[in-house]
């Protein structure tokens, strides 16, 4: 299976994307998963929607790495009780590619709530695109006492819930793509 992760972070300094890259190294230990395409929201930093070219190049490679996806997770932090405006401008570029693709999501918070109302955004929005969302949640609060200076998580629930959530996760694409 490929997995295609969008870490949806903006900011140079993100959170996000730390959680991202160690689910994203899980993911490539997974026995199911022939290859994982990592696509950073940062790298590609797609211009406003309308108001510029992101390059043909560009775009076209992140139109491939969702097409191939047989599953798609994004990682997303919560500003503001939605997911980031870079992440939906991002998102914003495709459409077909969402149709009937599983997908999960993991919201990031440096507060209690894990970000659940970046969750219900992603949610609302996954069903709108047509895809196949995960119903689990993976919510991890607390981002900034999560990892030690080894870059390993060290917070109980954060280390209980993500193996469950990334079976869950591949679960679905399994049984979507059988
Ligand atoms: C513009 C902005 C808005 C934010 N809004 C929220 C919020 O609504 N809820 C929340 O739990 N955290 C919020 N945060 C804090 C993030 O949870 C925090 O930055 C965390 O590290 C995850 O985001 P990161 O990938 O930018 O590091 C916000 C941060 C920024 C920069």
């Amino acid at each position: 299976m490929i997995i295609t992760i969008i870490q949806g972070g903006p900011r140079a300094q993100s959170q996000t994307a730390t959680v991202a890259t160690y689910l994203a190294a899980q993911l490539c230990a997974n026995p199911d998963v022939s290859k994982v395409e990592f696509l950073d929201i940062r790298e590609y930093n797609f211009p406003v929607y309308g108001a510029g070219s992101p390059g043909k190049d560009r775009l076209e490679d992140f139109r491939t790495a969702l097409q191939h996806a047989d599953g798609i997770l994004i990682v997303s932090p919560e500003y503001n009780g939605r997911m980031p405006g870079a992440l939906k401008n991002t998102l914003d570029y495709f459409r077909p590619e969402y149709t009937k693709k599983p997908m999960g999501v993991v919201t990031v918070s440096s507060g209690p709530f894990g970000g659940i109302n970046a969750l219900h955004d992603l949610h609302a929005w996954m069903m709108y695109v047509g895809s196949v969302p995960l119903s689990s949640k993976l919510l991890v609060s607390n981002v900034g006492n999560l990892f030690n200076e080894d870059g390993e998580p060290q917070e109980y629930h954060f280390n209980k819930n993500y193996p469950k959530y990334l079976s869950d996760f591949m679960w679905l694409v399994r049984k979507i793509r059988s």
